[in-house]
C-alpha cells in the first residue's frame, strides 16, 4: 500500500504536487481511473473520490481505501461533520498510506445536505474548524479542506476569507477553492458546477493577503494556457472535469509545469497495459477501466472510433488487451490516413 519512495523524496513529491491535482469526483476517481492520470500526470497530487467517515469505519476497507502504489501522492477525501469520526477516519487515512486527508466543504447534493456536510458547512465555521482540529490531532498527514466561495445568495469576500481563516487556524495545511458559490436549493450537483459564476479573483485576493497559505484554484480550468495563468496568481490548480474528458490536458499541463516533452498518446496508452493485464488476471472486467479512457483521443482523427470500440466491446465477457490494442490501430490508422 505505502510508497516505496525514501520517506524524504515522498515528502518533496508531495510538496511538489500541490501545483497541480485533480479533483476527487465521485464514480469517476476511482483506483483505476487514478492509475490512468498518474500515467499522464507523473507530477500531479491524485484526490479519492469522496468517502463518508462512517464508511471508514465501518465499511469494507480494501474496497473503500486501498490503491496502487503508483497513485502517490494521493489524498483521501472525507465527507462528514463529526469531529470524532473525522478524526478517526483521519487516522485511518493515514495508516493506510495516504499522504493527505481532505475534507469535503464543497459538495451540494440533497443526499450531502440531508446528512448535514458538504457546501451547507461553509455555513459552520467554527464546526469545520473543530472537525479539522480533531483530524489534526488524530493523525501526522497534513488535513486541509476543499470549499466554494459561500452558498446561496452569499456574497460577502470577508465571510469567506473568515471561514478560511478559521479552518487554517484550526489547522488545515492548505485550501482547494472551488471559485463558486453551491446554491443549495433548486440547482442539481451538476447544475451547481455550471450555473453559479466562477470568481476567481477571490481565490487571487485570498493568495495575495495571505502568502503562507497555499491556495489551490478549481472549477473550469481546461486548457493548459489559463493553468499556466492562473498559477501567476495562485500555489496550485485543481482539474476535474477537463481532466476526465480530455485526458492530454493534463498530460500536457503536467508536461508544461515540469518541462518535459508531452508523450504521444498512443505511447501512453500503451505504457497501462501492465496495470490492464494484472487487473484482469484478478477478475476484473475491462470496462472499469477502459470506461476512463475514452477521452484520450477526444479531438483527434480517430477519436471516435476509439471511443466507439472501447464502449461498444469492453462490455463483452472476456474482453481483454487486444480491444484496446485494435482501438489504438483502427484510430491511429485514421490518424494517418488523414495527415496523408
Ligand atoms: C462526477 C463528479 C463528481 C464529483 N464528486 C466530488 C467529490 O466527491 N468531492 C468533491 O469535493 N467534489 C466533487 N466534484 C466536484 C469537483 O471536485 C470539482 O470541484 C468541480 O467539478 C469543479 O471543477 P472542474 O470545473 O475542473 O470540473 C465532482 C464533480 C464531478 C463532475
Amino acid at each position: 500500500m505505502a510508497s516505496s519512495l525514501s520517506p524524504a523524496s515522498a515528502a518533496q513529491r508531495y510538496d511538489d504536487s500541490l501545483r497541480l491535482s485533480v479533483a476527487p469526483m465521485m464514480d469517476w476517481t476511482d483506483r483505476h481511473c487514478r492509475v490512468f492520470h498518474r500515467l499522464l500526470a507523473p507530477s500531479a497530487r491524485l484526490y479519492t473520490e469522496m468517502v463518508h467517515a462512517n464508511a471508514v469505519m465501518h465499511g469494507d476497507r480494501e474496497r473503500l481505501l486501498g490503491f496502487d502504489p503508483t497513485e502517490q501522492p494521493l489524498a483521501l477525501q472525507l465527507g462528514g461533520s463529526e469531529p470524532e469520526l473525522l478524526a478517526q477516519a483521519a487516522r485511518i487515512a493515514g495508516e493506510w498510506g495516504y499522504v493527505e486527508v481532505n475534507l469535503n466543504c464543497g459538495c451540494p447534493s440533497d443526499r450531502v445536505q440531508a446528512g448535514r456536510f458538504g457546501a451547507c458547512l461553509m455555513r459552520e465555521p467554527s464546526l469545520v474548524a473543530e472537525c479539522v482540529a480533531a483530524m489534526s490531532e488524530a493523525t501526522t498527514i497534513p488535513v486541509t479542506v476543499k470549499c466554494r466561495l459561500g452558498v446561496d445568495e452569499d456574497n460577502d469576500y470577508d465571510v469567506f476569507a473568515d471561514f478560511v481563516d478559521q479552518v487554517v487556524r484550526a489547522g488545515s495545511r492548505m485550501v482547494v477553492v472551488h471559485a463558486r458559490n453551491a446554491w443549495l436549493k433548486g440547482l442539481s450537483p451538476k447544475e451547481n458546477r455550471e450555473i453559479p459564476p466562477l470568481r476567481y479573483d477571490w481565490a487571487y485576493r485570498l493568495k495575495q493577503e495571505r502568502p503562507q497559505l497555499p491556495v489551490v484554484l478549481n472549477g473550469g480550468i481546461a486548457e493548459v494556457e489559463a493553468a499556466q495563468a492562473h498559477l501567476t496568481h495562485v500555489d496550485g490548480v485543481m482539474l476535474g472535469r477537463a481532466a476526465y474528458h480530455d485526458p492530454y490536458v493534463l498530460h500536457r499541463l503536467d508536461a508544461a509545469l515540469t518541462g518535459t516533452a508531452p508523450r504521444p498518446r498512443g505511447e501512453l496508452l500503451l505504457a497501462l497495459r501492465p496495470y490492464v493485464e494484472a487487473q484482469l488476471e484478478k477478475g476484473l472486467a475491462l470496462k472499469h477501466i477502459t470506461r476512463h479512457i475514452l477521452g484520450l483521443f477526444l479531438g483527434q482523427p480517430g477519436g471516435r472510433a476509439f471511443r466507439q470500440i472501447l464502449s461498444e466491446g469492453a462490455h463483452r465477457p472476456g474482453a481483454d488487451w487486444s480491444l484496446v490494442a485494435e482501438a489504438l490501430a483502427v484510430t491511429e490508422a485514421q490518424g494517418r490516413r488523414v495527415a496523408a
